[in-house]
């Protein structure tokens, strides 16, 4: 038994996106880039300042990171000793919600419950020494508008986050109040940044010639460090949220995911390329095959990677998977077509980004040639889902002919933490 052939080919072929399609994508991002520096108005990427440059490499001392962008918070103590090098003294880590228990990031949930979490982690990161003056870098990964490196108010919610009270506020003041109900009046938090900046930070710390930094995992975002080079200010990492960018063209499963989101509207590419998303869309477009559309299975991205990962004859843990989310047995030749619909939509992934990616990369080099130089990416999807590494080379290489040869992506993992305690030791030198 195989799937009904012209419904099946009609879904493979909207999850596609060739080669000319590509190129567009890149050119109305380089376009909204461009157009964001002096009219953000007439921009989807928001370009949100940091306050920041790269970091000298210099920077040394103990700082505490904390790191909140996911359903996972961490707080680390992290020694800096310059040139790259850096020792990660305490880490300590909390879920923001646990199913059946508590639940701190849904719409039923208050601002105090969810940064009162973030103060006792920080307490069991310190051990309870309230003396102790510690300076305190927040990789808060949400978008957010600075009026400079430590005042950092929540914009909107991304990433399906509900929690009432805290859009609109300055993020850093509502940590600080949590802190003093805590006790605590030695921890002061000196910079908020974006996780990409973080990503960045981290990777320029290490090794030069780093300039865009994303991240590739539950959300997906990328920053650049612009350099101003026709005016006098200073050259700054920007904050794109590029999750935002809107010059797509969804298909009909991305429009239907979107307005059932927390959302709608918002987010467009983030919601076609990441791993928050890609096992919902993949798993709608099941449901037609099996003839139960709007049926949600639940789908997740670990799913996704399963999939993909299943060289076997028969593809056996297809099958499983299905079987186990949809009830469904499929027959061989099925699992080998849903095993292809995974890959196409991973594939979507994986070009969309690489086509936001080269858009920076042109900004940057103008009428000029591509300068040699490494796109630092943190996540999960970038890390662990297979046949994503090898589609954004073979991408670059679609968009930049020769010139993809000057380009390439490393993995920085963990750069939340090291980035926002670099952002502390910089908020000193600055
Ligand atoms: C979402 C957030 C963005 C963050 C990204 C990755 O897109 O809006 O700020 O960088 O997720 O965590």
């Amino acid at each position: 038994m195989a799937f009904d052939k012209n419904l099946y080919d009609s879904i493979i072929k909207e999850f596609t996106v060739d080669k000319e399609q590509l190129q567009m994508i890149a050119a109305d991002f380089r376009y909204d880039l461009k157009k964001g520096l002096v009219d953000p108005d007439e921009s989807s990427l928001r370009m949100l300042k940091s306050y920041l440059g790269l970091p000298s490499g210099k920077e040394k001392g103990e700082y505490l990171a904390l790191d909140f962008g996911g359903t996972n918070v961490r707080v680390l103590l992290i020694r800096l000793e310059g040139e790259g090098k850096f020792e990660v003294l305490k880490k300590v880590a909390k879920p923001l919600k646990v199913e059946g228990e508590y639940d701190y990031i849904g719409a039923d949930s208050t601002a105090e419950q969810m940064f009162d979490l973030l103060a006792e982690l920080i307490d069991e990161a310190i051990e309870g020494n309230h003396e102790q003056k510690y300076l305190l870098g927040h990789t808060f990964s949400f978008p957010s508008e600075q009026t400079d490196l430590n005042n950092a108010r929540l914009i909107i919610w991304t990433k399906e986050f509900a929690t009432p009270g805290v859009e609109g506020k300055v993020v850093n003041d509502l940590l600080l109040e949590a802190l003093h109900r805590r006790g605590i009046n030695n921890v002061q938090p000196a910079a908020v940044i974006n996780d990409t900046v973080a990503v960045l930070l981290s990777a320029a710390y290490k090794q030069g010639g780093t300039y865009i930094g994303s991240i590739y995992a539950t959300g997906h975002n990328t920053c650049y460090l612009e350099p101003y080079a026709d005016s006098a200010d200073k050259a700054m990492i920007l904050n794109l949220e590029s999750g935002g960018f809107m010059k797509l063209a969804p298909n009909r499963f991305d429009v239907a995911f979107d307005e059932s989101s927390e959302k709608p509207g918002e987010q467009r590419l983030e919601k076609m390329v990441s791993g928050r998303y890609m096992g919902e869309l993949f798993g709608m477009a099941l449901s037609e095959l099996l003839k139960e559309k709007g049926k949600a299975y639940g789908f997740t991205s670990i799913d996704m990677s399963g999939m993909l990962e299943d060289e076997s004859q028969g593809r056996t843990k297809v099958q499983a998977i299905v079987k186990e989310k949809t009830g469904h047995e499929l027959s061989a030749e099925e699992a080998e077509q849903v095993r292809d619909l995974a890959v196409t939509v991973v594939v979507r992934s994986a070009r969309l980004v690489t086509a936001s990616f080269v858009g920076i990369i042109w900004q940057l080099s103008g009428e000029g040639k591509v300068q040699k130089q490494h796109i630092a990416v943190d996540g999960s999807v970038y890390e662990k889902m297979p046949f994503v590494k090898e589609n954004i080379m073979r991408a670059l290489s679609e968009l930049l002919g020769e010139e993809a040869a000057q380009v390439d992506t490393v993995l920085d993992n963990g750069g939340s933490g090291l980035g926002a305690a670099l952002a502390a030791a910089m908020s000193v030198e600055n």
